[in-house]
């Protein structure tokens, strides 16, 4: 019994001791590999046209606008094909009553109606929304001048551009949409805001 104790109690140690080993080792190697890799090696690194063609922002000003051209004419054979159906024949609500067109001097009702006439303040971000996001079913498939068509034909449905204005990187970008000065800069305000406090410190 004594000789099976000690045995027993050798044995035991002899495991503790190969694991206290085993594991001061791995963790050699954990904090060593963590040393030296500076990514914890997930995916792959994305090339730069792979980010180019992700990189599709439209700023206000009109910045990173692309090449290409397209008339009111133009706009509104595609928007019978591709728009239509959802947004209405011209664009006034159709079956999902999302109007694109109308809602003049509605804001400050109490029933305002939002359309890219009557509230978006840019007419440069209508073509980031539009090459971004639609027709709903099938997002970005449109050609650069199938954009600009739809945002001459949108926009001179809204009154804001004449019939025979063809849109275009510069042309797009001097728009001056009607509610350009309903917004606020949130951010502005909040840097003054936090620029006050650091003055007042
Ligand atoms: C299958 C239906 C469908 C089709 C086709 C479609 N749209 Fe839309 N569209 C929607 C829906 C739904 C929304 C609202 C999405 C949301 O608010 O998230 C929307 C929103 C929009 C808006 C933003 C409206 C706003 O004031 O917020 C614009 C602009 C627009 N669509 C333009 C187009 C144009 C141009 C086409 C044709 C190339 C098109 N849509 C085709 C379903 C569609």
């Amino acid at each position: 019994m004594f000789i099976f104790n000690r045995l027993n109690r050798v044995f035991i140690l002899l495991i503790t001791l190969a694991f206290l080993t085993g594991f001061n080792a791995h963790n050699k190697t954990k904090s060593s590999s963590l040393n030296t890799k500076k990514t914890p090696d997930l995916g792959v690194q994305s090339n730069l046209d792979e980010i180019n063609q992700l990189n599709i922002t439209i700023f206000p000003d009109g910045k990173n606008l692309p090449k290409g051209n397209g008339s009111v004419e133009e706009g509104e054979v595609i928007f019978k094909m591709k728009c239509a159906a959802c947004h209405g024949a011209n664009g006034n609500g159709g079956i999902i009553k999302v109007p694109l067109v109308g809602g003049e001097n509605t804001l400050h009702t109490k029933k305002p109606i939002k359309t890219v006439g009557s509230y978006w303040p840019y007419a440069t971000t209508l073509f980031d929304y539009v090459r971004r996001t639609m027709p709903y079913n099938a997002p970005q498939t449109l050609t650069n001048d199938e954009v600009y068509a739809l945002c001459a034909y949108l926009l001179n449905k809204n009154n804001i551009i004449k019939h025979d204005v063809v849109m275009n990187k510069k042309t797009l970008a001097e728009v001056k949409m009607p509610n350009s000065q309903g917004f606020i800069n949130s951010y502005l305000t909040k840097r003054k805001n936090s620029k006050q406090k650091q003055e007042i410190k």
